[in-house]
Order: C-alpha cells, then structure tokens, then sequence
C-alpha cells in the first residue's frame, strides 16, 4: 500500500538516491536528523563535493568539516560524523559497516538512524521509526500516549518490525518518512487522499488531530 503510493506520490529525486551509496545515505540521513530535506539538499551537496567518501571525510581536519556543517546547526551532528569515519577507517577498512551492532555503536547514529542506512544502502530489512513513522503509526493504529514514553515507543517498534515488506526496503523506508512529511503531517494531514484512510483507527474515530499524543506538561 505504501510502496504504490510511494511509486506514483513519493520523492525519486533525492541526490543521495542518485547513487545510493552507503556513504551518502549516512550523510544525508545524520544532515536529515533535525533538518528539512529541502534545507538539506544544497549542503549535503557541496559537503560531498568536497568530501566524497569516508577516507576522505577521516583524513579532513575538524575544522574543514565544521566549515561545511556552518549554517545547518546542532553541531555535535558534525562532530559525530567526523569522529564515526575516522572510527570507520580504523576498524572497518574505511567503509561503513553493513551490520546493525557495529553502525548503531558509531557515534551519532541511532536505533532509527541505523535502520535508515542499512535498509537504503543496502535494503536490508531493518525498521525506522523517527518522527514521521510515530506520527503514521499513532494514528494508523490509535496508538494512545505520548511517542517519548518508553512503553508507547517499545510498542510502536514492534509495529514497525512486524510491518517491514520482504522487498524494496529503500524504497519502503523512503516511503515512510515521505508520506508522514507531505501527507500525514503533523498539522494538516491530507486524509481524503490517504491510501489508509481506509484503514485507519484515528481517522474513524475523529482522533487524527489528537494523535500522537503530545508530550505531556
Ligand atoms: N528524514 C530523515 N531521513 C529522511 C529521508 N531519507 N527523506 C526524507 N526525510 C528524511
């Protein structure tokens, strides 16, 4: 359902679709944590212009790489990037490792993070769940409670895994974050052209603007 609505609605032309190489993903999804794709775009590339794989990004000084991080925000992001490829090169053979543990253990990438460059660069079968997905599944499922709380989030992780399709991760996972961006925002959720709609609990019980539940206080 997802991936047909991806193929007619969703966005092709992202530049780290074009290739989708490890390298990029990992960029663009760290770039992607508390950034805008539009807002990203023109950073992601010059910053790969500049430095095009993860050699390139170890052997750079700090400062270099900070310099094309200026104006994004949330430095540390950069930091954790430059810190994680030279971890890469050490023991990785200066590539990405394509393995949950040994991704989820570099600085700056998380659970969700994790998944998002193992299913894209690779397709392998890994679930997200950032902001976008919390959103969809709170209110595919009438998921009540705040998406911060342990037990809500421990639930929706579940759902994620047990929703993964068997093929086209990338595409699947691309999907996800497209769909809560342009149609199931936060704000303004475009339900009556919703290929959910359907099927969605918060929509026939009047709770889409209720879900997710915001953050208590
Ligand atoms: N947010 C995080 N990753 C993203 C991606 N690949 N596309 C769009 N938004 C995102």
């Amino acid at each position: 359902m997802l991936l047909a609505w991806f193929d007619v609605s969703g966005r092709h032309d992202l530049p780290w679709q074009h290739p989708r190489a490890p390298y990029r993903v990992w960029l663009s999804e760290v770039m992607l944590q508390q950034t805008q794709v539009r807002v990203v775009i023109p950073y992601f590339e010059r910053f790969v212009a500049a430095l095009p794989d993860v050699r390139a990004l170890a052997a750079a000084p700090l400062d270099d790489v900070i310099a094309l991080w200026a104006g994004l925000g949330y430095y540390a992001r950069a930091r954790n990037l430059h810190a994680a490829a030279r971890i890469c090169v050490e023991r990785h053979g200066g590539e990405l490792p394509r393995d949950f543990d040994a991704l989820h253990a570099l600085p700056g990438i998380g659970r969700s993070t994790a998944g998002a460059i193992l299913s894209q660069a690779w397709g392998d079968r890994f679930p997200i769940l950032d902001g976008n997905v919390k959103r969809l599944l709170a209110r595919a499922h009438g998921i009540e409670g705040w998406p911060g709380l342990p037990a809500v989030e421990k639930a929706m992780w579940a759902i994620a895994d047990a929703q993964l399709p068997h093929a086209r991760l990338a595409d699947y996972t691309q999907a996800q974050m497209d769909f809560g961006a342009t149609l199931c925002t936060r704000a303004d959720p475009a339900c009556v052209l919703c290929p959910l709609q359907h099927d969605c609990v918060a929509l026939r019980t009047g709770r889409v603007a209720e879900l997710p539940t915001p953050k208590p206080g």
